[in-house]
């Protein structure tokens, strides 16, 4: 959990650190603070902080908050680097991306930088990990992420279960090396001189070990009651989709920006990277010694369980759900005051064939849309492959996909959708907070890497 220094400040260092993730071995992780997660934000709408994270890792990094609104100055830009002071030497931005960055598009802050968070935002379980430019999967797999919890009056009212029965749940993928460290496949330790994939990863990077907070299939210890997971699927590349061996419900109250109007029961819940979902489970019709495994349908082997649930206690405190959870605001399609449509595909380029939007690698110099603060506009995504495209800034929900209504994983407001290949989904975004340059992308972390990422200017 993270603790403010003072009132509304709270201090973050990058460090390396060594933690034991597989019984008997020792794995060196980037976190924040040194863990990996990175510390749990507990904080409330309505009550600004400034969090200063200090970089004392041998490469640059930049902190995104995720879901957040933000100044675009606090946005953590791919291009807004903390550099490491002790190392600020060995890095020479321009000379090494493949999308060869202008020196003047850089803005290198030496050795640490305070972001400010507004919290003008509803209740919702956001997420932050780095943002470095080319290097963001690379340094993501190597624990820079955290969780980060919005609350406010509107889920106050609700008494959901809390504490001991509120269970953030960061989900993550990762290989190991015979060392013990985190395996990724492309390149190594070469952080600082080569772009953060190459070789034949198209598909992203995948691993074979369950992570949920850091600990492989770890065993949760409940009662007869009802338990809240944040969940979040912080992994690279890879997407679940999560079942519960009891055939019991997810009752699903909130998505990725906060409650939502009404609970949905689901009894598989289907997760792409970024995505974060807010739900309820109950334990109920157990008895003491029943064991849940929490399931992965898209995995095999080892990779089909996450986790287990073991009932070791009667008693439990059930929850009703009521019927309407939180008066979110809503829009339509008549809202709309523009309409664009952005392609998410591979192409060819003279550097070989690269994932794009709208045909065009990410510059940061480039903007594809200027968007006007407080309005609305229908964006159409459409895609050749996985891609979970992710907004920064502006929020939108899901009107049609394919064509036919959302799925039920689309529900709420979103700032992460799962497009499958050769899909077509059509969006509400919704523009509000902050003037300045933000971005969209592929949260498949290698696809981000390999230019699928573009600017649009809120004005
Ligand atoms: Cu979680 Cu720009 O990303
Ligand atoms: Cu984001
Ligand atoms: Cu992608």
């Amino acid at each position: 959990v993270a603790t403010p220094v003072a009132p509304g400040r709270y201090l973050m260092a990058q460090r390396e650190a060594e933690l034991e993730i597989v019984p008997g071995t020792r794995t060196r992780v980037w976190g924040y603070d040194g863990v990996f997660p990175g510390p749990t934000f507990d904080v409330r709408r309505g009550e600004p902080i400034a969090v200063e994270v200090r970089n004392e890792l041998p490469a640059p990094t930049s902190t995104h908050l995720h879901g957040g609104v933000t100044p675009a100055e606090s946005d953590g830009y791919p291009t807004d680097l903390i550099v490491a002071t002790a190392h600020a030497d060995a890095f020479t931005p321009g000379a090494h991306s493949h999308m060869a960055v202008a020196a003047d598009q850089w803005r290198l802050h030496d050795g640490g930088r305070e972001y400010e968070y507004p919290l003008d935002q509803p209740a919702a379980g956001l997420w932050y990990h780095d943002h470095r430019m080319d290097f963001t999967a690379p340094q993501v797999w190597r624990g820079l992420a955290g969780m980060f919890l919005i609350r406010d009056e509107e889920e106050d009212r609700l008494g959901l279960p809390s504490g001991e029965r509120e269970l953030p749940m960061m989900i993550c993928d990762r290989a190991f090396d015979a060392d013990g460290d985190f395996k990724y496949p492309a390149v190594d330790d070469s952080l600082l001189a080569e772009p953060g994939v190459t070789g034949d990863f198209h598909q992203g990077v995948e691993g074979d070990v369950a992570l949920v907070n850091g600990t492989p299939w770890p065993v949760v210890s409940v009662d007869t009651g009802t338990y809240r997971l944040r969940l979040v699927n912080a992994s690279n590349a890879r997407r679940y989709r999560l079942e519960r061996d009891d055939g019991g419900d997810f009752v699903q109250i909130g998505s990725d920006q906060g409650l939502l109007a009404r609970p949905q029961r689901l009894k598989t819940l289907t997760m792409s990277p970024g995505e974060r979902f807010d739900v309820l489970v109950d334990f109920g019709g157990h008895r003491v010694g029943d064991r849940v495994v929490l399931r992965n349908l898209l995995g095999t082997g080892e990779m089909a369980e996450l986790l287990r649930f073991d009932v070791d206690r009667g008693g439990g405190t059930g929850y009703t759900v009521p019927d309407r959870l939180a008066d979110p605001v809503e829009i339509s399609a008549e809202d709309s005051v523009a309409e664009r449509e952005f392609a998410f595909a591979l192409t060819n380029h003279s550097h070989g064939q690269m994932w794009t939007i709208n045909g065009r690698p990410f510059d940061p110099a480039d903007s594809l849309a200027s968007p006007e603060l407080n309005t609305v506009e229908r964006w159409t995504f459409t895609s050749d492959f996985h891609h979970p495209v992710h907004l920064h800034l502006a929020h939108f929900r899901v009107l049609t996909r394919n064509g036919k209504p959302p799925v039920p994983e689309d529900a709420g407001w979103k700032d992460t959708v799962d497009l499958r290949p050769y899909e077509f989904v059509e969006v509400a975004v919704r523009f509000t907070g902050h003037r300045g340059r933000y971005m969209m992308h592929c949260h498949n972390l290698e696809h981000e890497d390999m230019a699928m990422m573009a600017n649009f200017d809120v004005v």
